[in-house]
């Protein structure tokens, strides 16, 4: 039996140990709680030797990049670099409508971008130590940080066989392969409410704690058909009002997961004397324990009404809203 204040020590002792006393450590933060958990974590214990990592993919959410640049570098300190590979990611994406193969671009896109942010920040640190002709040598870049929970864990060495894994996930052990670092977890040993009740601890803000999970390839498999900016921009104002919405009601800490997805198909509307015919937005919100099965979220009707009312008149291109009412099994939390 454990305190997490015991935990904490414990775990930055060793970290502490493990990094030596010039060792650093990067690592990708996605604005998720467990990554921005692990990086606090690393930079209370190795400060300025942790470098975190931010990929803007051109698929998060309405201003995401800029929130998780706000949060984790100006409040909690953590140093952060932002990388925007949007343009790369969507280039990429274009006309890709196979979700699995949008998983992959993603996946691939991802280390790349991501191993070149490292190699230039290894380059950067050279560079410094060369004007500053400092016998105090800066150390390698040797550990990469994963946020990799105990279920992860698990679910990484049971899911082997190829009718296990519905979906390919990329969270677990991706990065390590093309990269020689070593691995640091600082939270394997953790359930969610553990790193949850961690974070407080840490001073990580509330609503990065209780923030619902958001997929590494984010709204791509949120646009069912091709990926484009255009598309991405219709989602994102319909997620972001959605989600606001969702706060206002005081629903959001009740949900497990809520989000809105672009189908490609156009519907017939009508708009002053005019038809319209425009896209249809789907709205998702589930409760679920561990996301292997899920219910869909009963809301009241008043809320729907509303999120469907300023979707439908605050978002170019959407004259139809619909609410998904699948539970998981047969259905899955997302529709890709
Ligand atoms: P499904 O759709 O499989 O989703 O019922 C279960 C949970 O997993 C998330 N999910 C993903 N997370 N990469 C991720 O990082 C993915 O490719 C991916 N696909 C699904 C989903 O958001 C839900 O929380």
């Amino acid at each position: 039996n454990w305190t997490m204040e015991e935990f904490i020590g414990k775990e930055i002792a060793r970290i502490r140990e493990v990094c030596g006393p010039k060792g650093r450590v990067i690592g990708a933060v996605s604005g998720g709680v467990d990554s921005s958990v692990a990086a606090k974590l690393m930079h209370e214990a190795i400060g300025e030797r942790f470098h975190a990592i931010m990929v803007d993919n051109g698929v998060l959410r309405l201003n995401e990049a800029q929130q998780v640049n706000e949060m984790l570098n100006k409040d909690l300190g953590v140093n952060l670099t932002v990388v925007d590979a949007s343009e790369l990611f969507l280039s990429r994406l274009a006309g890709v409508e196979d979700p699995e193969q949008k998983r992959k671009i993603i996946g691939n896109t991802f280390i790349n971008v991501f191993e070149e942010q490292a190699t230039k920040i290894e380059a950067e640190a050279e560079k410094e130590e060369e004007l500053a002709a400092s016998t105090e040598k800066k150390g390698k870049i040797e550990w990469l940080l994963q946020g990799t929970l105990y279920p992860d864990v698990i679910e990484s060495i049971s899911f082997k066989g190829p009718s296990a894994t519905i979906k390919t996930h990329h969270n677990v052990g991706g990065l390590l392969k093309d990269m020689k670092l070593k691995l640091i977890e600082p939270l394997r040993e953790l359930f969610k409410d553990e790193v949850r009740a961690l974070g407080r601890l840490l001073g990580i803000p509330e609503p990065l704690v209780q923030r619902h999970p958001f997929p590494g390839p984010g709204l791509a498999i949120r646009i069912l058909g091709p990926v484009t900016r255009e598309q991405v921009k219709i989602l994102q104002q319909a997620d972001n009002i959605y989600i606001e919405e969702i706060r206002n009601a005081g629903l959001y800490n009740q949900i497990s997961q809520a989000f809105a997805v672009l189908l490609p198909i156009k519907a017939v509307g009508v708009m002053g004397d005019k038809r319209t015919y425009e896209q249809v937005i789907a709205l998702r919100a589930v409760q679920s324990e561990d996301f292997m099965t899920a219910d869909w979220f009963v809301f009241p009707a008043d809320v729907l009404r509303r999120i469907s009312s300023r979707i439908t008149n605050e978002v170019a291109g959407i004259n139809r809203v619909t609410y998904d009412i699948s539970s998981k099994p047969p259905a899955t939390v997302e529709w890709l």
